[in-house]
């Protein structure tokens, strides 16, 4: 089974089509970037773009991305240079243990390539169902905000 995995062709045994996609990003790819949170969908951790669009890698059978395009946390930086919102994190320190931010980063990308404009209250409402036990909320919307005026043209 084929598909695209940030930007480069790979292939993997058909009989891996019933795992979830997390186990083969981790195991088979080396890409950990996608965490296992609670492993049924609810927390974010996993979160990866399918297609563009932000989804949950612990509840996707891997025979479900065949022919489709899968992009993690390491595909977002060109080269050295990190996406903003990656950047953003970084710079308002917006993680404690880490552990949530692969998924609030993925969906806010998701999100401003969606929305390059989106407004404050559309980036809560985004990420309303990624869960982060640490407290960091208020750092992560600063973060979010000042990526959201880099994506969008405007001073950051
Ligand atoms: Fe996938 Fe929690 S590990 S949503």
């Amino acid at each position: 089974m084929r598909f695209t995995l940030n930007g480069k062709p790979v292939e993997i045994d058909d009989g891996l089509s019933d795992t979830p996609l997390l186990y083969i990003l981790r195991n088979d790819f080396q890409l950990n970037g996608p965490k296992y949170g609670c492993g049924v969908g609810e927390c974010g951790a996993c979160t990866i773009h399918l297609d563009g669009l932000a989804a949950r890698s612990c509840s996707i059978p891997a025979g479900n991305v065949a022919g489709k395009s899968i992009v993690t946390l390491e595909g977002l930086a060109e080269g050295s240079k990190l996406h903003p919102v990656q950047q953003g994190f970084i710079d308002e320190q917006a993680a404690q243990c880490g552990y949530c931010a692969n998924g609030m980063i993925m969906t806010l990308v998701a999100l401003f390539n969606r929305l390059p404009n989106a407004s404050a209250q559309q980036i809560k409402s985004e990420l309303a169902f990624n869960l982060c036990r640490c407290g960091t909320h208020l750092e992560i919307l600063r973060a979010a905000e000042k990526a959201r005026a880099i994506v969008a043209g405007g001073p950051p």
